[in-house]
């Protein structure tokens, strides 16, 4: 019955009917759908999506899971993709970044193209390179982002201050209606795998897997490497779309330009991010909490950490990947 508060078409309410759901972190519940959690509104965007979209072989997708920098690698693919358009980065007064938050500048496909009942975003007008952004599992993508030679580029985290990141955003988000979930009730649940767009350690994996495979088609990055050696990453992810800096740029100054634009400090002091909202109950600021590597040393009590960190590497380990 609690289905009719949320705007979701019939088709969607029949399929959460029939799919294993448990308690949500925002929404009253998440549902379980190809091997990952969703909130009503934002499966309903998944089947849209996965439906419609129709992917050209020059985009671009950014994939994360929710927390991993998103945000960031937005702003960086914004400014590196469109760096002839707005040159002189140092001194352009004019650049989108400066007044509008990143997610107005890279939409979401679940959560924003497509989140809306009975709408269908007309994309074609976009002048390529398009570039889009997920929360969506690899097996979830839609059929034509696999059928075509579209880039994605997957950024994730070490999934403590994932974690911790998230149990800060689901706060600021909550309303007065909505329950509490107390900060080990979250843990526990992220750990078993139950969060928007988990678990966590598949999605890592279904990427991780896809970039060994086809190198040219999933660049798979880090936020911690990226934060240790950004220069060298954005200069990774200019070559991967094939767009890489050129010497007179570099010694132009153009990368610098690009990581200081994107930087935490100058893009959570503008005035868009500071005071502005991305939809109606999501502030701008939100997005923007510490930047920072190893916070959750400051959340999570030892057994905690023992607990997650055994888990990413039974999950993990094998693969060759660790945090
Ligand atoms: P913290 O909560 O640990 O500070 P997402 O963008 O995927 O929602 O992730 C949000 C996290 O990225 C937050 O982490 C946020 O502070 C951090 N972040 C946002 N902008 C950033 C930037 N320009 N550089 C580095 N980290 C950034």
């Amino acid at each position: 019955k609690y289905l009719q508060e949320y705007d979701i078409s019939e088709e969607c309410k029949e399929l959460l009917t029939t799919l294993p759901s448990e308690k949500g972190w925002i929404t009253k519940h998440l549902y379980q759908y190809q091997g990952f959690w969703f909130a009503p509104k934002g499966l309903q965007g998944a089947l849209s999506c996965q439906k419609h979209f129709q992917a050209l072989d020059t985009d671009i997708l950014l994939v994360t899971s929710p927390k991993s920098g998103t945000t960031w690698l937005k702003a960086l693919s914004f400014a590196l993709i469109n760096r002839n358009k707005y040159p002189n980065i140092h001194s352009n007064s004019n650049h989108p970044l400066l007044t509008t938050n990143p997610h107005n500048l890279v939409p979401f496909w679940e959560t924003g193209l497509y989140y809306n009942k009975d709408f269908v975003p007309d994309l074609k007008t976009i002048s390529p390179p398009r570039i889009f952004s997920t929360h969506l599992s690899y097996e979830s993508l839609p059929k034509s982002v696999k059928d075509s030679t579209c880039k994605v580029v997957y950024l994730c985290r070490d999934p403590k201050d994932v974690f911790v990141s998230f149990w800060h955003f689901i706060n600021k988000l909550k309303t007065k209606s909505s329950e509490t979930l107390s900060l080990e009730e979250a843990f526990e649940s992220f750990c078993r795998g139950v969060c928007p767009f988990g678990p966590f350690w598949e999605h890592v994996l279904g990427y991780w897997k896809k970039s060994l495979e086809s190198s040219k088609k999933v660049m798979f990055l880090k936020y911690e490497e990226m934060k240790m050696k950004p220069y060298f990453y954005l200069k990774e992810i200019a070559k991967f779309l094939e767009c890489p800096f050129s010497q007179e740029e570099e010694s132009k100054g153009v990368v610098d330009g690009i990581l200081n634009l994107c930087s935490f400090d100058k893009l959570s002091n503008l005035e868009v991010n500071k005071t502005e909202k991305v939809s109606f109950n999501v502030e701008n600021k939100y997005f923007f909490r510490l930047g920072q590597i190893g916070d959750w040393k400051n959340h999570l009590t030892t057994e905690m950490i023992e607990h997650i960190n055994s888990i990413t590497k039974q999950k993990l380990a094998n693969h060759g990947l660790s945090f």
